[in-house]
């Protein structure tokens, strides 16, 4: 048995904020009282601290199969517990992809062997994501593959798309769309405008992710298809994503750390940490999205981490790999974010723990008795700064290294395991 003392639970699905002990036996919660002691109990003191559902992330790359160099399932998990998650949906953009009820199956044992944090692969939409051939989503589904996306890029041939929607819709299985039209974007390496101009670099303009998002709602329209965009980074993507919802059609969206904090002024270092696809955008469409944070816009936040290699990242601009490792510095910077007053902890944890459930349609973790207990501890007064050297991913290619933050998690619970403590 495990009984955590003095937190203060919150739980916004349920309305809970309030201090109480909890007491979990056999991966459940069992108990919630102002008090509770138990002898023989492991016992974890958490005075001041908040205790909330586990956050779940909707987006990670783990590079298994394929690019083990980079991060394996089992270094990503344990990435995922110091991060706060209790589950992470994996993309499938593996090499080979995650294309086919094999590879899914394969997922999902090394997933059983890490025994850590709960996998959620997800499966390409098209065979190789070569936009050509849709994969058998039946399958996959029924091995564990929770939704279906190409990400790393788009399906650019409406047409196979639309079918692959309405083969999804059959069976209720989600698109998540990486929107980026690619006739547009090209060989772009940053956000086109005045900054792309000044440090001569390849230009994507924000129409090469508009006109996708727009698309996709279209096309999930004509096909009744659940639809969720992925890392929104713009706020000309934001403007369909709120008129969609107006609509009351079945479609969401995230958005990551990185597009809440960074713009494309600061690429004038070539720092190729801050190099991700879609690119960083302008400071006004950072505001944006902190305020569709708030708005309900957004449903959730994603870290998507996305784990390179030193010899990946230490190159010129232009042939740098995109992304971020951000498992571990996701719950940080939203948390900072809290103490900065651009959103409340309550919606905080909302777009971490029950948001992405929402999305993706699995049940939410919550603190109520006779739940399984998936728990994230944090501290939200903590001050602590981003060292990448003490990372359990793989990976050190973040551009928040050095960054200050206040609000740190210090436990993650699965199914009553405590997978991460500093407690
Ligand atoms: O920056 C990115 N990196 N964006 C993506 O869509 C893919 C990801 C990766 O797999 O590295």
């Amino acid at each position: 048995m495990l009984l955590i003392k003095g937190a203060r639970l919150v739980d916004p699905s349920h309305h809970i904020d309030k201090k109480a002990d909890i007491l979990i036996d056999r991966g459940k919660i069992v108990e919630i009282k102002g008090s509770i002691n138990v002898r023989g109990a492991e016992v974890l003191s958490a005075t001041n601290l908040i205790l909330c559902p586990g956050f779940i992330d909707i987006h990670t790359h783990l590079r298994e199969p394929g690019e083990e160099f980079k991060e394996t399932i089992e270094s990503g998990c344990r990435a995922a517990a110091a991060g706060g998650f209790t589950a992470i949906a994996c993309m499938p953009n593996t090499i080979p992809p995650n294309d086919n009820p094999s590879t899914t199956r394969f997922i999902m044992e090394r997933a059983r062997m890490a025994n850590g944090v709960k996998v959620m692969p997800v499966g390409a939409i098209t065979v190789e994501q070569k936009g050509e051939k849709l994969c058998e989503y039946f399958s996959m589904k029924q091995e564990g593959m929770v939704a279906i996306s190409e990400d790393g890029k788009s399906v650019m041939n409406s047409g196979i798309l639309r079918r692959a929607m309405e083969y999804a819709a059959t069976h209720d299985i989600l698109v998540i769309s990486h929107c980026e039209d690619h006739n547009l974007s090209g060989k772009g390496v940053m956000n086109e405008g005045i900054f792309s101009t000044r440090f001569g670099l390849r230009p994507v303009p924000v129409q090469s992710e508009e006109i996708i998002v727009f698309r996709d709602i279209a096309v999930s329209s004509l096909t009744g298809c659940r639809l969720h965009i992925a890392h929104v980074s713009a706020a000309d993507s934001l403007f369909h994503i709120r008129r969609a919802k107006k609509k009351k059609m079945r479609v969401t969206a995230e958005t990551t750390p990185h597009y809440l904090y960074l713009s494309d002024d600061m690429l004038s270092t070539y720092d190729t940490n801050l190099k991700v696809n879609p690119p960083l955008r302008s400071r006004s469409d950072v505001q944006a999205l902190r305020k569709a944070i708030k708005d309900g816009t957004i449903d959730c936040i994603a870290s998507d981490h996305a784990p390179h290699s030193p010899a990946e990242k230490e190159v010129e601009f232009d042939i740098a790999k995109p992304g971020i490792a951000g498992l571990e510095t996701s719950a940080g910077l939203i948390m900072n974010l809290v103490n900065d007053g651009v959103i409340s902890l309550k919606r905080a944890i909302h777009l971490m723990s029950t948001g992405p459930a929402k999305v993706l349609g699995i049940s939410p973790n919550s603190l109520t008795v006779g739940q399984e207990a998936n728990i994230t501890i944090i501290d939200l007064r903590k001050e602590w700064v981003v060292d990448p050297s003490k990372f359990f991913s793989k990976a050190r290619n973040t551009p928040f290294a050095g960054y200050k933050l206040r609000g740190r998690v210090l436990a993650t619970i699965v199914s009553g395991r405590v997978l991460y403590s500093e407690l």
